[in-house]
């Protein structure tokens, strides 16, 4: 009797916790949504309150400009941020952003037509990550190309035409948006196979982020496309949105049960990249499949489980926190940046994909635990078994509600780490949670409105992730190329040889050990020739390596050639 009285007193403290804590997290979302609203519109030029210097519609990542200096725009942030804006505009949310929206527009095209150090409009400079708030070229070192930008840049776009087709307006999407859109996607299109740096502008290889988000604008580009009557680009957009979508399976880590979040890099490839795609391509019509990595599929579950353990150990602030319990995350356990912090982003995007997940389990009637969910599952309830699991059922009620407060607890933990005035940061501390890094993310905004709708039951529009088929066998694909023959002159001694490596997959992307060994044919001079993307602005340097495999770089800057439409093209360099 005793120990009956004991266990109930347990269960409704419990239970008050859990609800105790889904009241205070109400509370803060209510209270925080309207800061959030306001302190991303401060950072959108001309009038934003904090970006005194903007252009109209050009949105400032931070206005902090030291340490660090983020008072550019990137085209990333700007995407993100104006999705969040133009979903809000086109539910009928907030009616008023319309000329704002229209304002982006204008300065997204101009930063298209920039020519910058990663190329003109036609030969590559669409990958360049981040541009002056004045809509000028960023000419400092910087990690480039970075190919989310117009695969992001194009979903918010084709969000805004869809909304002014169904709404009779077919001339502004025909002569306004569709040729910005086109410019994206054709060069998601004809790039997607070769590098990038990732979305933290660190490692330049394949990304999971990136490629995720380019499948996803090239399938709803294709859908865009032929409603307005744009056919010829139709079958290219879908034949390679089928590439892509066969490349991004090769990112799953079945053995250890999560996402590599990069194909280079040498870290563990534990990388809230995953889970932002995964949030950024949810689409509710496509249900928990696992091949789009759906939020509620099996593989972006064991994923999220895998990336938030990771951050268990290494922050002081998650210690004393029990196993399955909500944690502050930040973009991957081995990040030194700024200190290597949590990021309000990166643990609001945790509780995103719950939310996600538990709306596509309400709308289905049923969830389904399998052998790579079980130790997602189970950490709610040890001894559930793979199955489908009606809502009539106690096992989905356990799982379901103790997936809600978890969800919840990471939205608490944001709450607990937000100063009281609102404000959002870029990080917050590892050892005491006080923000850090750049004031004011409007990153940081957008992703706390997004995660707050998820919590609130939004659910997005579909992009066209259901019923797809991985096609059996992945095609490579490199647009056009053209043949590009390097000579260098350089003096060697006994025992050592000359290298080429630069920044796309052909030129074995920065990589010294894969470096392309030159020939001495015509010594002193080194010769190699190699297949290049046409049309492109590549970077490039040739290297020394010794009898003992010593390594020399040449000396700074990069050397780049800008490769022709066709035909084939020689450099000839002397070694710096
Ligand atoms: C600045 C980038 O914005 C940031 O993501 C990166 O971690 C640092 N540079 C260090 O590479
Ligand atoms: C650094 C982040 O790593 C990158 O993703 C972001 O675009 C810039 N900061 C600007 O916010």
């Amino acid at each position: 009797m005793l120990k009956m009285r004991n266990l109930l007193v347990c269960a409704a403290a419990l239970l008050s916790g859990v609800v105790a804590q889904s009241s205070s997290v109400g509370a803060y979302v209510s209270s925080e949504s309207p800061i959030a609203k306001a302190g991303l519109l401060a950072n959108i030029g001309p009038s934003g309150a904090k970006s005194s210097g903007a252009k109209p519609g050009v949105v400032i990542a931070s206005p902090s400009t030291v340490n660090p200096d983020y008072l550019y725009t990137w085209v990333r942030d700007s995407s993100l941020v104006f999705k969040v804006l133009i979903d809000q505009f086109t539910s009928g949310a907030d009616t008023s952003l319309r000329s704002l929206i229209d304002e982006f527009v204008t300065a997204e095209s101009v930063l298209q037509q920039t020519t910058n150090p990663s190329g003109s409009v036609t030969t590559g400079g669409l990958g360049e990550p981040k541009f002056n708030i004045d809509e000028s070229a960023f000419t400092g070192s910087w990690g480039r190309p970075q190919r989310d930008g117009p695969a992001l840049r194009s979903t918010a776009m084709i969000a805004y035409a869809n909304w002014l087709l169904d709404n009779g307006n077919t001339t502004f999407v025909s002569n306004t948006l569709w040729p910005i859109i086109q410019l994206d996607l054709d060069y998601v299109r004809d790039n997607w196979n070769q590098s990038t740096f990732d979305l933290w502008e660190e490692i330049s290889s394949s990304s999971f982020w990136t490629t995720a988000v380019q499948h996803r604008s090239l399938r709803e580009g294709s859908t865009l496309a032929t409603k307005i009557g744009q056919s010829s680009v139709v079958s290219g957009y879908n034949t390679q949105a089928d590439n892509i979508l066969c490349f991004l399976q090769s990112y799953w880590n079945p053995s250890q049960g999560y996402i590599t979040a990069n194909t280079g890099g040498g870290r563990s490839g534990k990388d809230s990249n995953t889970v932002l795609a995964s949030i950024h391509t949810f689409d509710p019509s496509a249900g928990c499949d696992a091949n789009t990595f759906q939020p509620c599929s099996d593989k972006a579950l064991s994923n999220l489980k895998v990336y938030v353990d990771s951050f268990r150990s290494i922050y002081s602030i998650n210690s004393g926190a029990a196993s399955n319990a909500a944690v502050a995350t930040g973009r991957y356990p081995e990040d030194v940046y700024q200190n290597g912090n949590p990021w309000y982003l990166c643990t609001m995007a945790v509780a995103e994909q719950l939310y996600d997940a538990l709306l596509v389990w309400s709308s289905q009637g049923s969830l389904e635990v399998t052998s790579t969910s079980l130790a997602f599952f189970q950490q709610f309830s040890s001894g559930v078994q793979p199955g489908t699991y009606a809502s009539s059922t106690s096992t989905y009620t356990t799982l379901t509600s103790a997936i809600q407060s978890f969800a919840d607890g990471f939205v608490a933990i944001h709450a607990e780490y937000t100063p009281s005035d609102g404000s959002l940061a870029e990080q917050y501390s590892k050892t005491d949670g006080t923000p850090t890094s750049a004031v004011d993310l409007t990153w940081s905004y957008a992703a706390a409105l997004t995660g707050f709708a998820a919590r609130g039951g939004n659910k997005p529009a579909s992009w066209g992730a259901s019923g797809l088929t991985v096609p059996s066998t992945c095609q490579s694909y490199s647009g056009p190329t053209v043949a590009v023959t390097f000579n260098v002159d350089a003096t060697t001694v006994e025992g050592e040889n000359i290298y080429l490596t630069g920044s796309v997959t052909a030129l074995e992307n920065w990589s010294p050990d894969d470096a392309l060994l030159m020939s001495p044919n015509n010594y002193p001079i080194w010769s190699i020739t190699v297949d290049l993307p046409a049309n492109t602005v590549i970077q490039y340097k040739y290297i020394n390596k010794d009898g003992s495999g010593d390594v020399t770089w040449e000396s700074d800057p990069n050397n780049n050639i800008t490769t022709p439409a066709s035909g084939t093209y020689t450099t000839n360099d002397s070694w710096r």
